[in-house]
């Protein structure tokens, strides 16, 4: 019986040489260390063989396949060092390379005039005030001395709110921030200045300078002594700093409102330019003061207190120039990145 060790030696040499992939050293291991492989089959073998030969042919066997299996595990280890090597390449960050931009969102128009207008007012001793989008009938209109059937009430028209057709309520997207000068004085004596900047709706057709949802910023002043030149001085001085500039002039004009009387509406002129209307305002009515429940009539307690509410839209479509008030919900980035 022949053991050709040498040549299967041999062989394994020679096929070592070929191997290039991990399939193909699978292929190799199979062929030897196989169920059917070479060493395998000398081991098959050996029973046939003589018995004093049996057991030198039996370490040579042992021996050659500890090689093979040596040399198996190197390779594996091999290939497994190459292929992370050329991961690693292919990976590779190119630190010199120009970046991608993180493209850096930035504040709405709106907000920027809002932040300063609240600057503003807290500077001059004013807190800040917020109340409900979601607002009902009573702070919108009653307690601000417009009650049902009144025809002031034409002048909001006004998106009113389904909440089932059993429920009394009627709640309604607030017309104007001045309900919440109800809601304030309902739970704070006097004296107070408050600012209450918000979102307001208004059921109408849409123009340049209109829209069915805007911002307004109420101002309410309750104190004793408190007049209507005390609203032209913080107005003007608002007015100042807001547009930067000294050359402020305000214009005040008889006007109508349910809330206040008298009432005007405020406008304001920067240098010898055109006036803009900005706002309305007036010295709270008495009957307001009535609704929120305090001390009757007004002249014995000596509380008196005016109110204004201006646009907010309007004040950032002065400042910035800009002529159409229905930019300010297009999302339009041509417009937007302006600011
Ligand atoms: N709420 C009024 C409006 O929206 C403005 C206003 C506020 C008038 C406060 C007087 C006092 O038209």
């Amino acid at each position: 019986m022949i053991f050709d060790f040498k040549d299967i030696k041999e062989e394994v040499k020679k096929d070592l040489k070929e191997i290039s992939n991990s399939r193909e050293l699978k292929q190799f291991s199979d062929k030897y260390l196989g169920n059917k492989g070479k060493v395998a089959n000398i081991f098959k073998r050996i029973k046939d063989t003589s018995q004093d030969k049996r057991k030198k042919i039996g370490e040579e066997a042992n021996l050659l396949k500890n090689d093979i299996v040596k040399i198996i595990s190197m390779e594996t280890r091999k290939m497994e060092a190459k292929k992370k090597k050329e991961a690693i390449k292919k990976e590779r960050i190119d630190i010199t390379r120009p970046g991608k931009k993180l493209e850096q969102g930035h504040l709405s128009p709106l907000t920027l005039v809002q932040r300063e207008v609240e600057e503003i007012f807290q500077s001059m001793g004013f807190s800040i005030e917020e109340g409900p989008e979601l607002e009902k009938e009573w702070y919108n209109f009653d307690a601000l001395n417009i009650p049902k059937n009144h025809p002031a009430r034409d002048l909001w028209d006004t998106f009113w709110v389904k909440t089932g057709k059993d429920s009394k309520e009627h709640p309604l997207l607030r017309t104007h921030t001045s309900p919440v000068q109800a809601r304030y004085m309902e739970k704070h004596h006097p004296p107070f200045k408050i600012i209450v900047p918000g979102k307001c709706f208004r059921h109408e057709s849409t123009d340049a300078s209109h829209e069915i949802q805007f911002y307004q910023v109420e101002g309410l002043i309750v104190d004793k002594n408190i007049s209507v030149s005390n609203f032209s001085a913080i107005i003007e001085e608002f007015l100042k700093r807001f547009f930067k500039s000294k050359d402020i002039e305000i214009r005040l004009k008889p006007d109508y409102f349910p809330f206040t009387e008298p009432s005007f509406e405020v406008s304001v002129r920067r240098g010898k330019g055109e006036w803009v209307e900005l706002m309305g305002a007036g010295m709270v009515h008495p009957n307001v003061f009535k609704a929120v429940g305090y001390v009757q009539p007004p002249s014995k307690s000596g509380w008196q207190g005016f109110a204004f509410g201006v646009g907010l839209d309007r004040l950032a479509m002065v400042k910035y120039k800009i002529n159409d008030i229905r930019l300010f919900n297009s999302g339009d980035l041509r417009f937007l990145n302006q600011f």
